[in-house]
């Protein structure tokens, strides 16, 4: 099943979640993609070729998430070049001092390559190197990719590999709870079906599963590999990655539900959850199904102040958050149903 996403604002969502990950990072694929977006504009290439240049320099360094989108040579060629340069500028806060090195470096070691003649035009103009500093590169690329909304299904195979790269993302830093999306989404998914939600409503409320948790990636792993409970501040802090989960997806076009669903995964039908403290009015259907998941997968998962919780003592959670008016009742039911049909599967 196809998604319909404008893939241009994933991008710059994906890239935004590298940052949080690992700082550095983001700016060197920001100006990678500049570069390699200011290379593909002056060789006059094609839309289709400038989209998927932009996705390659963006996100996909192993160009393993878009490797079904027809990718030429020349772009690859593109990249290269722009990941030399941007790699020659890591760490460099005004960019056009290394303006000659690089010049030399390019002349020296790559002067058979068809593009890096226009590569050296394009390094003539000061503006270029100004352009590479970083405040202005995340808008300049923005206005490159203005009037790309076109671009904008996800094909269900790169779905796939979006789930598995972001899932491993979380996995990394949180290692306490590895696995932990992709269980949620795993029992999401089969609520859904005893529902008989549509194909389509699965696979969105299945993406949302997976990125439900993605704000940790903004939490210090320092607590949140924390053996033990949690003070006040840090469980306050920890608090924000709902936030971040719905900040990273807020714009994307097409994401809008997804990132409620996934953004609102501990708010209360009462009111009482957070962080944005909606109520059962805002908490769609698919919004209630991944909340239940969610507490039933991270009860059933072992932490290292706790052992994993039976199918009785998770029923029995889950009743009390359903008479105090904190989920859904008739989601439960049904979780109960699939827990008790299950009970030889072991969640965690
Ligand atoms: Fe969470
Ligand atoms: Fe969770």
């Amino acid at each position: 099943m196809a998604l319909s996403i404008n893939v241009a604002s994933l991008a710059f969502s994906l890239n935004r979640t590298f940052g949080l990950y690992e700082k550095q990072d983001r700016l060197h694929l920001l100006r990678r993609t500049f570069i390699a977006l200011q290379l593909g504009r002056k060789l006059q290439l094609s839309k289709e070729e400038m989209e998927n240049l932009f996705l390659y320099s963006l996100v996909d360094e192993e160009h393993l998430l878009f490797k079904d989108r027809k990718v030429m040579g020349q772009i690859f060629e593109i990249i290269f070049l722009a990941e030399k340069v941007a790699d020659k500028l890591r760490r460099r806060k005004v960019c056009i001092f290394t303006k000659n090195k690089i010049k030399k470096y390019l002349i020296d070691e790559y002067k058979e390559m068809g593009t890096v003649c226009a590569l050296l035009e394009l390094m003539e103009k000061e503006a270029f190197w100004f352009n590479l500093e970083e405040e202005f590169l995340f808008l300049d690329i923005l206005k490159l990719t203005m009037g790309w909304e076109k671009l904008n299904i996800l094909a269900e195979e790169e779905l796939k590999r979006v789930n598995v790269l972001i899932a491993k993302l979380i996995d990394n830093k949180d290692l306490l709870t590895r696995r932990h999306s992709q269980r949620v989404a795993k029992l999401a998914v089969k609520i859904s079906e005893e529902l008989k939600l549509s194909k389509e409503q699965i696979s969105k409320i299945e993406f949302a599963s997976i990125l439900h948790d993605i704000g940790k990636l903004a939490i210090p792993t320092k607590i949140l590999n924390k053996p033990g409970k949690l003070t006040e501040v840090e469980f306050l802090l920890m608090k924000s990655h709902p936030f971040y989960t719905f900040k990273l997806f807020e714009d994307i076009g097409g994401l809008e539900d997804i990132c409620k669903w996934a953004g609102y995964h501990h708010e209360k039908l009462d009111g009482s959850g957070y962080p944005f403290k909606v109520n059962e009015k805002d908490l769609d259907l698919e919004a209630r199904i991944i909340q239940v998941a969610d507490i039933t997968a991270a009860v059933m998962e072992k932490r290292s102040y706790r052992n994993p919780m039976n199918v009785a003592q998770v029923i029995e959670i889950l009743e009390t958050d359903v008479q105090n008016h904190k989920i859904d009742g008739d989601i439960v039911r049904i979780t109960e149903k699939i827990l008790k049909e299950r009970e030889e599967i072991q969640l965690y």
